[in-house]
């Protein structure tokens, strides 16, 4: 695996690979990788000929307020974990090569409305419009790929979708399976800040989802009582504080009345000061067995 740092380097050498006809594979991430990250790139790694991960704390999807100097980095673990699954170039940007003119410098935007301003949006109202700007260039110096996304970060998945239909980027994207520890808990960059009595706690976010999804199967649809659901198995523990419990059409994110076999269920919750996102359909409760824990 090569490790490059300029833009000009890595669009040099994407371009010899485009020349003998071969595919790329995309994976931007923000680094401190785990076995989710890794999922996406041994994806990647099985469809593609030649596989980039990107690595880019990227400072505009992060209020003043949030953990982007805390935000957890490891260059040499990340260059081990991207190698052993399968990457070929590893893109490892500085500050000053992405924005030159630094933070306050970028005076371009790119920001999809209505998805953004919904769930994570609302706590977050700038951080969809950063994310997309960063993906925007990152997809501009890749070229005609396919990108691999989690759907742990469903919202963001479906937030780069739209911007790719709406602004014809020429990139075919992949969404992937949420990896999950075998308590359920999705894996996270952001779960090493959890304490131990937290950490033990939160898997309570997916219980949650999980419940409901359950209840779904049954044969319940109102989503009034597919909540309480949630906020039952969620009162079980006293450590994490709900942010939003949501049962939503999974394209248009719109908050559903009647739920049906699509509807998807996304959750957050706070422990202290660490933010856990999670989702789900029913779907994932037979494909998953680490949710299983549960049922
Ligand atoms: P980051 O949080 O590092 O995540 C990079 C990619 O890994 C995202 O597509 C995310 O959904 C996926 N991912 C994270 N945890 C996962 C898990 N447990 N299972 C499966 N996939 C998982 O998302 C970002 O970075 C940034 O917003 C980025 C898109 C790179 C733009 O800065």
């Amino acid at each position: 695996m090569k490790t490059l740092t300029t833009i000009s380097e890595l669009r040099a050498e994407i371009a010899q690979h485009r020349l003998q006809g071969q595919s790329i594979g995309l994976v931007p991430t923000m680094g401190y990788l785990h076995a989710g990250h890794a999922s996406l790139i041994e994806r990647a790694a099985a469809e593609c000929d030649l596989v980039i991960t990107t690595v880019f704390v990227n400072p505009l999807q992060f209020a003043a307020t949030e953990d982007l100097s805390s935000y957890p980095r490891d260059a040499p673990g990340d260059s081990r974990t991207a190698e052993a699954a399968g990457a070929d170039l590893l893109f490892l940007p500085g500050l000053q090569e992405m924005y030159p003119l630094g933070r306050e410098g970028v005076l371009t935007s790119v920001s999809v409305n209505e998805l953004s301003a919904v769930m994570e949006g609302e706590s977050r109202p700038t951080h969809f419009a950063g994310m997309c700007t960063v993906v925007a260039k990152l997809f501009n110096i890749a070229g005609p790929c396919t990108a691999y996304f989690g759907k742990k970060d469903f919202q963001q998945l479906a937030i780069v979708q739209a911007m790719v239909r709406d602004l014809s980027f020429d990139v075919e994207l992949v969404g992937c399976e949420i990896c999950r520890e075998p308590d359920g808990l999705a894996m996270s960059s952001r779960n090493v800040y959890l304490s131990a009595e937290q950490r033990a706690a939160a898997p309570v976010l997916a219980l949650a989802l999980v419940a409901a999804a359950r209840a779904l199967s049954r044969g319940e649809t109102s989503v009034d009582r597919l909540r309480a659901t949630m906020m039952d198995v969620m009162s079980t523990q006293t450590m994490g504080q709900v942010e939003y419990l949501e049962v939503v059409d999974p394209i248009t994110l719109r908050p559903l009345t009647q739920a049906d076999a699509r509807s998807r269920f996304l959750g957050a919750v706070r422990f202290g000061s660490v933010r856990l996102i999670d989702n789900l359909d029913l779907s994932d409760l037979d494909r998953d067995s680490n949710l299983a824990m549960s049922q």
